[in-house]
């Protein structure tokens, strides 16, 4: 099984990234940015909740996260290659109950795939991206706090996984296929 987590700041290519890679290894993905969409969409309980945070650009608490992701992870079942996790874990206790969770099932996470890109370059992806995407965080003002957000609570996560050996910081700039090229070679390491 391959169990990938990739992380980065808002806009540093999550999303396109895990696309490519689930195609390519065959993994399930499970990005808890569109699970909470989802659930703003359906005009949900939990969405309606989640939607006070997204706006303002903070997390969502993480024991409704927590228990979201495990409700996902158990209906994938275990007849599967593995999974890429796109935006979770973003704090140290979120990550503490993925490896909680994970030992519990005999599993683990084999890398946390870290892209780093540039400051301005985040913004103006995310800029462009929302002339178009409709997403309720994707104007200046929230775009900021996301990216203040992501170094205070997020960024402690990569630590976290540094301290268990099983993390590959990759450089986020350039073509989606140069970094694919480089997130492969890791990942193929790996299997
Ligand atoms: P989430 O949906 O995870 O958003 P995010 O982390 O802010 O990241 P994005 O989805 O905006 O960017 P991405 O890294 O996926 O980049 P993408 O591939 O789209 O979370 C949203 C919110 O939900 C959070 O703020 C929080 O409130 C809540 N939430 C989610 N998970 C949570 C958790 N675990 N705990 C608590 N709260 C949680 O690319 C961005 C743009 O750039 C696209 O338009 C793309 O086409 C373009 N692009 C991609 N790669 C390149 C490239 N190489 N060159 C040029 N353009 C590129
Ligand atoms: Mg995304």
């Amino acid at each position: 099984m391959l169990n990938v987590i990739i992380c980065g700041a808002p806009g540093c290519g999550k999303g396109t990234q895990s696309d490519l890679i689930v195609n390519k290894y065959q993994l399930k993905h499970l990005s808890t940015g569109d699970l909470l969409r989802k659930e703003m969409a359906d005009k949900t309980e939990l969405g309606q909740i989640a939607e006070g945070y997204i706006s303002k650009g903070q997390l969502v608490p993480d024991q409704m996260i927590i228990d979201i992701l495990a409700k996902n992870i158990e209906a994938f079942g275990n007849d599967i290659n593995g999974i890429i996790l796109d935006g979770f874990p973003r704090t140290v206790a979120q990550a503490e109950a993925l490896e909680s969770m994970m030992a519990k099932n005999n599993k683990t996470i084999n890398v946390l795939v870290d892209l780093s890109v540039e400051k301005d370059e985040l913004i103006d992806r995310l800029i462009k991206r929302g002339q178009t995407s409709g997403r309720s965080d994707d104007n200046l003002e929230t775009i900021t706090k996301r990216l203040e957000v992501y170094q205070t609570q997020t960024a402690p996560v990569s630590d976290f996984y540094r301290n268990l050996n099983k993390y590959a910081a990759i450089d986020g700039m350039g073509t989606i296929d140069e970094i694919f090229g480089r997130i492969s070679a890791v990942l193929d390491s790996n299997l």
